[in-house]
């Protein structure tokens, strides 16, 4: 993992509680990243190194800086200390960008690439629809957006900056639960039937040239997951992200308790090394690599953001949650060992 220390270069206030912070490349080998993909951002708190995942909201090679998007959440550590203290010309510490929601532009595809968020979740999808739509002119995209009301509407002015440039290219469908009496626009929330509505209004590509990809509250996912089933659509084109997890506090529990309080030793392969590790019964293999020293991938610490992914190449782990990984790679025997414990005596895991 790299670690970089940015400058902030501008701060654009987006609504009453969410900013923009955007972070001066370094001057010579430009960070990388995918559209979709998110960074990790490190801050020192009463001694302790805090990190919490945010999703680029620029485009590689569109947006000159790397910039995140970052909402208040009540009594939030970190989104509130950025929001009420970072400033212009501040240094930032981030880990290089990581993650799999990502979609790269090929200008020689024409397909149509649907992005269902809600809130904050509109980050990574910035990122997909500005790259898409800028590097791969025969494609479409539309957004299905969800919000409060027109004030809290992230990006409202770009949006309607590339509504104008794209035209037909580029469908916005704004969802507004406590619309103002004067709106015109869909009400309520994104739901399945809503979804179906909608999807039947905008333009129509064969199965295999449509890709759908949300981020928003699992409540809201789950709901478009429904109707994108209802309709047939394959798996493999359905992509989603959380920000938050809503089960893992229960889970926790449950994996402890199958863990059968026992203390198990674990082998972590890590940049072709072996070493290994005794996990106790309350702790994650990503835990227990970090208190022995190791310099173990990480980010959300909560079973979402894949930084810390790794592959069971023996043994049975039991995990907390596996909302970032896809059934897929879980079939794959792919972990996330931030929240994975060991059910067995010989687990062995790849982190990569
Ligand atoms: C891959 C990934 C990408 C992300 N991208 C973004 C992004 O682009 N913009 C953004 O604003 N956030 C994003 N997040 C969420 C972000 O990482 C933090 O979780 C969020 O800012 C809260 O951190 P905090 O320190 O303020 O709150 P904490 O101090 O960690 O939490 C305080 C309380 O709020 C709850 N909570 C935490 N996060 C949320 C949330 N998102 N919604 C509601 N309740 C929550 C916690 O369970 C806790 O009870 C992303 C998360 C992941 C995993
Ligand atoms: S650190 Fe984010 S999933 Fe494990």
């Amino acid at each position: 993992m790299k670690f970089y220390n940015l400058k902030v270069k501008d701060i654009t206030k987006e609504t009453s509680d969410t900013i923009t912070i955007h972070l001066k490349q370094p001057l010579f080998s430009k960070i990388k990243y995918k559209p979709g993909q998110f960074l990790t951002i490190v801050l020192p708190v009463n001694g302790k190194s805090i990190r919490r995942a945010y999703s680029l909201s620029s485009a590689p090679n569109i947006d000159e800086t790397l910039s995140i998007t970052i909402k208040r959440v009540d009594n939030g550590l970190v989104s509130n200390y950025v929001n009420d203290h970072l400033k212009v010309g501040d240094k930032m510490e981030i880990i290089e960008p990581m993650g799999h929601f990502c979609l790269e532009p090929d200008k020689g595809l024409a397909r149509h690439v649907v992005l269902f968020g809600s809130g904050s979740g509109v980050t990574p999808l910035m990122s997909i629809a500005k790259s898409i739509l800028m590097f791969e002119p025969k494609s479409v995209v539309s957004i299905i957006y969800g919000n409060r009301n027109t004030d809290t509407i992230i990006f409202k002015a770009k949006i309607e900056e590339m509504q104008k440039k794209y035209g037909e290219r580029f469908n916005v469908v704004h969802v507004l639960s406590r619309s103002e009496e004067n709106w015109i626009g869909y009400k309520g929330r994104i739901d399945k039937t809503l979804t179906i509505n909608v999807l039947n209004l905008l333009p129509k590509f064969d199965k295999s040239q449509t890709e759908y990809f949300m981020c928003g509250p699992e409540g809201m996912m789950d709901e478009v997951v429904a109707a994108l089933t209802s309709l047939q659509t394959p798996k493999e084109k359905i992509h989603r992200e959380s920000f938050v997890s809503s089960t893992a506090s229960e889970a926790k529990e449950d994996a402890k308790n199958a863990a059968g309080g026992t203390e198990r030793d674990v082998v972590i392969i890590l940049d072709d090394e072996e070493y290994r590790v005794t996990v106790k019964p309350t702790a994650t293999i990503l835990e227990a690599g970090l208190d022995a020293g190791l310099d173990m991938p990480y980010s959300c610490q909560s079973g979402l953001c894949t930084a810390c992914r790794g592959k069971r190449k023996a043994g049975e782990v039991k995990m907390d949650e596996d909302e970032g990984l896809s059934e897929m790679e879980i079939k794959d025997g792919y972990i996330l060992t931030c929240v994975a414990h060991p059910l067995t005596d010989n687990v062995v895991v790849e982190i990569g």
